[in-house]
């Protein structure tokens, strides 16, 4: 069982039946498929969170869906086991941004997580509460609240960062009341990306007002250049550490970069026009960049036919390593993580 982006379910089973998957039950943000064979979990852009399901619990009453889910355990581990972590989380309701939807832990599957707690800790749980970062190599026991009264049930072993996170979405207390949203992507694509980002080094970002991401390198301690035609925000603006650059990117000399570790571009132009405004800072003799977080703009899922075309831009650079996904935190676009 999958959980995707309300809208990305199609980007999710495109090509699964090539790898041997059949699809099964679906809702927007909750793909299932079957396999005969003894495989992997499918990953991909769009996937958010993957497990191997063990069954379906449908019922309006909470204390029956806890039998039936003891049930299931008992079944399907007839000897016994311990998981390390217990994840429960819901579906993606609505596309995200739509009447300010943001995915993550909601009220009803906080509590649905507390009752599953109180009745599994003593037999089937090691953690010492719900929805816990699981480490790497963790069992997690997984329930997908898909409504409130449908929940899916599986299991899967941490091992990335979103994988280790519950229903993939990365928990994070912001110091300071974020300027945007892009706080809590910017968060998401550094530590996805595995780039350590270390204070006193230089970030740059293009689209950077009005400043939700440069809020979150200030706080890693990093100096930030921030290059946007539009207004920052005053308490970025305000920051000793952070320097506006009022223009266009692609106007810019290329002298401005120089220095820079670290290039994010958020800015809502067209993917091809972010990577040619990238291709002239990264060729240059100068580049001492060593990693780009960039988020391209689908505006359209259908769009993400491109994205071999872009990684194919990206090849050309040399790079180490590219990796995309579609972030919890992405609407309709995707993140290159591009490690120089
Ligand atoms: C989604 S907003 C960026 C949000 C921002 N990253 C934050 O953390 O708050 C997109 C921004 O891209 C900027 N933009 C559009 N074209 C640009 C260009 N060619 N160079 C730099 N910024 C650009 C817009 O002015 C807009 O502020």
């Amino acid at each position: 069982m999958m959980c995707c982006a309300n809208g990305a379910e199609q980007q999710v089973k495109q090509g699964m039946s090539e790898d041997g998957w059949r699809l099964a039950f679906s809702r927007p943000g909750f793909v299932t498929a079957k396999h005969d064979g003894v495989v992997d979990l499918p990953s991909g852009v769009f996937i958010r969170t993957a497990s191997h399901s063990i069954g379906h619990l449908h019922n309006a009453d909470g204390e029956t869906q806890i039998a039936g889910l003891i049930d299931l355990l008992t079944a399907n581990f007839p000897l016994g086991l311990r998981f390390d972590e217990l994840h429960v989380w819901p579906r993606d309701r609505l596309p995200i941004g739509k009447f300010d939807f943001e995915p993550g832990i909601d009220e009803v599957s906080r509590l649905v997580a507390e009752n599953i707690y109180q009745s599994l800790s003593v037999q089937w749980l090691a953690c010492d509460a719900p929805n816990r970062i699981a480490e790497p190599e963790s069992r997690v026991l997984d329930v997908v609240v898909v409504d409130p009264a449908d929940w899916f049930v599986g299991w899967h072993t941490s091992r990335q960062w979103p994988s280790r996170w519950p229903g993939g979405v990365q928990p994070i207390q912001p110091q300071y009341e974020p300027i945007s949203r892009a706080y809590f992507k910017a968060a998401e694509s550094i530590t996805w990306s595995g780039f350590e980002m270390m204070p006193g080094q230089t970030a740059v970002e293009i689209g950077s007002a009005p400043g939700g991401a440069c809020g979150r390198l200030l706080e890693l301690g990093l100096k930030v250049i921030g290059i946007d035609p539009a207004e920052m925000d005053p308490r970025i603006v305000q920051h000793p550490r952070f320097k506006h650059i009022k223009a266009r990117a692609g106007d810019l000399p290329r002298r401005e970069y120089r220095g820079a570790k670290w290039l994010l571009a958020d800015s809502n132009v067209k993917p091809e026009k972010t990577l040619t405004t990238i291709d002239n800072i990264v060729n240059h003799r100068d580049c001492s960049l060593s990693g780009l977080l960039l988020t391209m703009k689908l505006g359209d899922y259908k769009a993400a036919h491109a994205i071999p075309h872009w990684i194919e831009r990206i090849q050309r650079w040399n790079p180490q390593d590219i990796q995309v996904r579609q972030l919890a935190r992405n609407r309709c676009e995707v993140c290159f993580a591009v490690k120089l």
